[in-house]
């Protein structure tokens, strides 16, 4: 997964390159690169250097052509090669006179560059991406059109791609096309440009649309053409965006994820905005499924990967509390290949901060197939999963860039909970008088949050003390074990600590054996029916000389007595308590991190939005 950029007919299009790339660098910064053409040929460059490439690449783009008006540009986070300059983007074909840029993956590479060697061609990196580079090029030497030597190049490749390709004989032109994987284009009255998503073009225009798969698009000065593989003009569909660019700055705070944190109450308020009617019922109007299709519903899976995961697997006690029905939760990389039972009264919902994550676009495309209902539950307004879903929540998070989850994860939770209480009312499970009294505990969410976030201090003092601890176990039972697997989550992607979500209950089957004076155990015990039984596990590894940290309720001396810790949190519903619970865990791996000298908003290995396999 990488982020694309191009533009054509700006004046200054390395600076307005740059910057695209850097609101693209959430999708991956192991190296970055651009081209810009003129019609005495291409001018490249890129870096490849540690988490900041984009940085060192401006500087190198200091040297670039004076009055270059169209060019490409890519940040990457590896797959096929190692992050290196030689397998930076943009790629170059033999003649050095096109550059092409990809995200995605070209799955029949290795035997693409078999061909393209015994034809005489030379190959300078080791990445999927450069077969097509020169595929293209074969193309255009026998005479076609730029746009269509890219779809015939494309047809003879297996995978995903979103790409763009640059070419000297054509200086003000730039060809994108796509399968699987997203790409947006702007206009403006004289300028055309392209990025892999919205927030990297909103600086510049409103105008925008998105490509749809197997389309290929000629951007040129201002205008626009749009055909589908098979050559058949069209007119693209506009997208609707209601961001300010400036949300998706930092707003004052030293990273992105101290920014989002703080974000999350009013993150919780919006999701929770207009879901009722004026008699009181729920009404989720993005819905698209109307009332008897969700009735006949006998069934619900979740697909969804990472901090979407875990707030899935909140969904599900809520949905089979609530609404009584039967409800599976799988980690999307799975679902697709394991031969799921689906028919038409199941329902597919897929959790996707990005609506871009391939595996759970490709494990919705899966249901689809099935015959599932389908639903995509996304922040992004025209994301891939929104836009091919038979209906869609949104969270109305607003754009998260810190790499790892945390506004969003807890706006999933919300806008889920929703779900299940539509459900319940539909079918009758749940009274309106007690749907009404959880709709109102949902709304106190957000002030919950905000004292959560208030003791910010409070963590802080306790991260001080694990400051040098290597070993972590976050345990939870019944809703509070999401909330474990999502601090342990936290925890690793942020400080690069050892840390093991578990159930409770289960520790004592293995894991136990690990625990051991130096072991910190994360315990979340706020109330709930369970609490006695998780106060008994703490109990256990308390007495195996474990370092006990329990997220607990105000107040809650019982569970102070048993910790050496405490993180206090206002007492909320067991159903709706992970959206506060797992806020002073989020600021605990926070702070760890920044005691560890980590970059909170770009971890290392990660990136925002998977968009491979
Ligand atoms: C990546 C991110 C995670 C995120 C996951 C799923 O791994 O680093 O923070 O939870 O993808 O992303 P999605 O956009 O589908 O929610």
């Amino acid at each position: 997964m990488c982020g694309i950029i191009g533009a054509t007919g700006t004046a200054a299009a390395p600076s307005f390159l740059i910057e695209g790339l850097h609101r693209l660098e959430y999708r991956g910064y192991d190296s970055a690169g651009l081209a810009l053409v003129e019609a005495q040929g291409i001018w490249r460059a890129r870096a490849a250097e540690g988490t900041h490439s984009v940085e060192d690449l401006e500087v190198l783009a200091r040297t670039a052509p004076q009055g270059a008006r169209c060019g490409i540009g890519h940040t990457r986070w590896a797959t096929h090669g190692r992050p290196s300059v030689e397998n930076a983007h943009p790629h170059l074909d033999c003649t050095g006179r096109l550059a092409l840029v990809h995200n995605g993956i070209i799955e029949n590479h290795a035997e693409l560059a078999i061909g393209l060697l015994d034809r005489g061609h030379v190959l300078a990196s080791e990445t999927d991406t450069e077969c097509l580079a020169h595929l293209v090029e074969e193309a255009v030497a026998e005479g076609t059109r730029l746009s269509r030597a890219v779809v015939r190049a494309l047809s003879m490749v297996r995978g995903s791609f979103a790409i763009a390709v640059v070419h000297a004989d054509q200086p003000g032109t730039i060809v994108a096309a796509r399968r699987a994987t997203p790409l947006v284009v702007g206009l403006t009255d004289d300028v055309s440009m392209l990025a892999s998503d919205i927030p990297a073009l909103l600086g510049t225009t409103r105008r925008l649309v998105a490509l749809e798969d197997d389309q290929v698009a000629v951007l040129t000065p201002g205008s626009l053409e749009v055909a589908t593989f098979d050559g058949d003009e069209i007119d693209p569909t506009a997208l609707t965006v209601e961001w300010d660019l400036e949300a998706a700055q930092k707003g004052g705070y030293d990273d992105f994820m101290s920014k989002e944190m703080h974000e999350q109450p009013h993150a919780v308020a919006e999701t929770l905005l207009d879901r009722r009617s004026p008699d009181g019922t729920l009404r989720l109007d993005d819905l698209r499924i109307d009332d008897d299709q969700l009735r006949s519903i006998d069934r619900v899976c979740i697909v969804a990967c990472g901090s979407s995961y875990h707030a899935a697997m909140v969904a599900k006690y809520a949905i089979e509390h609530w609404a009584r029905l039967p409800t599976e939760v799988d980690i999307a990389s799975e679902f697709r290949y394991r031969d799921p039972v689906l028919d038409q009264r199941t329902l597919t919902v897929g959790v996707s901060q990005s609506g871009e994550t391939l595996d759970t676009l490709q494990a919705l495309r899966e249901a689809r197939r099935w015959g599932s209902r389908v639903l995509a539950v996304s922040n992004v307004v025209d994301s891939s999963m929104a836009r091919e879903a038979d209906g869609v929540l949104y969270t109305r998070a607003g754009p998260e860039i810190g790499v790892a989850s945390t506004k969003c994860h807890l706006a999933q939770i919300v806008v889920l909970e929703l779900l299940a209480l539509t459900l319940a009312q539909l079918r009758g499970t749940r009274t309106p008088a007690q749907i009404d009294a959880v709709v109102r505990g949902l709304h106190e969410l957000p002030d919950h949050v905000a004292e959560a976030l208030a003791r910010e201090k409070e963590v802080r003092d306790v991260a001080d003390t694990l400051v040098g601890a290597r070993d972590f176990f976050f345990l939870g039972r019944g809703v509070g074990f999401p909330v474990a697997l999502e601090g342990a989550l936290k925890l690793k992607e942020l400080s690069y600590l050892r840390a093991e979500g578990y159930p409770a209950g289960e520790l004592k089957h293995g894991p136990i054996a690990l625990i051991e004076p130096g072991t910190v155990v994360v315990g979340v015990a706020t109330r709930s029916p369970l609490y006695e039984k998780m106060l008994a596990n703490v109990a256990e590894v308390a007495s195996r000389g474990a370092t006990v940290v329990l997220v607990a309720d105000d107040g809650d001396d019982q569970a102070a007595g048993v910790a050496d810790h405490v993180l206090w949190v206002p007492a909320t519903e067991a159903i709706l308590s992970p959206v506060v619970g797992v806020v002073p865990l989020q600021i605990l791996a926070y702070q760890l991190a920044r005691r560890l000298g980590n970059d909170v908003d770009r971890p290392r290995n990660l990136a925002k939005t998977v968009t491979v396999e």
